[in-house]
C-alpha cells in the first residue's frame, strides 16, 4: 500500500489495495491515514453496492439519509447522486452538495465519514472540493478563538429558512410547507467542535446548513457567520478533486466541509454511489 499526499492541506491517494479485501492490520493503517489526511482517494476500485456497504461498515454504523427519493433500489444505505434520466426523470439527486456543508450537521448525530464512489464521470466538471476546518480554527486570531468559545450554532436542512442558499427548481415544486414537513427538527451544535478521535478543535458551521448563533442577537450573529464563512472558504484550506473513473473517496465530516462543484455540461453523465457512517454528538 502506498499513500501519496494530494496537497499540503488535506487529502491523500491510496494505491495498491482493494478496499473490499483488507486484513485488520491494513485496515488499521488506512484508518490512521484517514485521521491524518482527512480525505482518502482509493484508485481503481471495483465496488458493487454490497462491497461498498461492507467497507463503510468497518468505520461504524451506517446512516440512512432523509432524502428517500435518491435511495438505491436494492440497498437503502446507498444514495444515488446522478444527472442521468430515465423516462424524463432523474434516477438520483442531480444537485446534492451544491453548497458548502458537513454532512447531516442538521441532525443531533451528524455523519462521521462519507464514502463516494465514481461509477460514471464526465469529461468536464463534476469536481469535489474539501476545506480543512482544523486549519480554519487554528488560523483564527486568539481574540476570535476566545469570542467563539462557548457559542452554539443552529443548523437546518430547510433551504427555505436559509437566505445563504438557493432553492433548486425540484424543491420549489414540492412547496415550502411540504418541504418543511420532510425537514427534520433543527440541531444546535458548538461552533467549535472537538474531534472525538484526535482531540483537535475544528470550526463547525457551513453556508448550507447553519442559520444562526444561539447566544447572539440576529444581526451580530449573522455578521459573525459571514466573517467565519468567508474565512473557512479560503483557497489555502481547500483541496479540489478531479475524479477518475472508479475512484472511491472517504472523508471526515468532523473536521472538513465540502462542495460538489457542478459544471457538468448537458449530455455528460456523473453517476456516484454515496454511503454515510453515523458519528456522535458534537462537543
Ligand atoms: C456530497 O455533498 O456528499 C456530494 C459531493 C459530490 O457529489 O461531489
Amino acid at each position: 500500500m502506498q499513500i501519496n499526499p494530494l496537497s499540503d492541506v488535506l487529502g491523500a491517494e491510496v494505491i495498491g489495495i482493494d478496499v473490499g479485501n483488507l486484513d485488520e492490520v491494513t485496515f488499521d493503517k488506512v484508518h490512521e491515514a484517514f485521521l491524518e489526511h482527512h480525505v482518502l482517494v482509493f484508485r481503481d476500485q471495483n465496488l458493487p453496492p454490497e462491497r461498498q456497504v461492507a467497507f463503510a461498515q468497518r468505520f461504524g454504523e451506517l446512516d440512512v439519509h432523509i432524502q428517500k427519493d435518491n435511495k438505491h433500489s436494492g440497498h437503502e444505505a446507498i444514495q444515488v447522486l446522478s444527472n442521468k434520466k430515465v423516462n424524463g426523470e432523474y434516477i438520483g439527486s442531480p444537485s446534492a452538495g451544491d453548497a458548502w456543508h458537513s454532512d447531516l450537521s442538521y441532525t443531533d448525530i451528524p455523519t462521521l465519514c462519507t464514502m463516494l464512489y465514481a461509477m460514471e464521470i464526465p469529461e468536464v466538471g463534476g469536481d469535489t472540493e474539501w476545506s480543512n476546518m482544523y486549519r480554519a480554527y487554528d488560523t483564527l486570531s486568539e481574540e476570535m478563538k476566545q469570542r467563539l468559545d462557548g457559542l452554539h450554532a443552529r443548523h437546518t436542512f430547510n433551504r427555505f429558512r436559509n437566505p445563504r442558499v438557493e432553492v433548486p427548481e425540484i424543491y420549489k415544486g414540492i412547496g415550502k410547507e411540504r418541504y418543511a414537513d420532510i425537514a427534520p427538527p433543527d440541531a444546535v451544535h458548538p461552533l467549535v467542535r472537538t474531534h472525538p478521535e484526535t482531540g483537535r478543535k475544528a470550526l463547525y458551521l457551513s453556508e448550507r446548513f447553519t442559520i444562526g448563533i444561539e447566544e447572539l442577537e440576529e444581526e451580530e450573529g449573522q455578521a459573525l457567520m459571514d466573517e467565519l464563512i468567508a474565512h473557512q472558504k479560503q483557497r489555502d484550506f481547500i483541496y479540489r478533486h478531479k475524479w477518475s473513473l472508479h475512484d472511491l473517496t472517504i472523508w471526515d465530516n468532523r473536521c472538513l466541509i465540502h462542495l460538489a462543484c457542478g459544471g457538468v455540461p448537458e449530455g455528460q453523465i456523473r453517476h456516484m454511489h454515496r454511503v454515510i457512517v453515523r458519528g456522535d454528538k458534537p462537543y
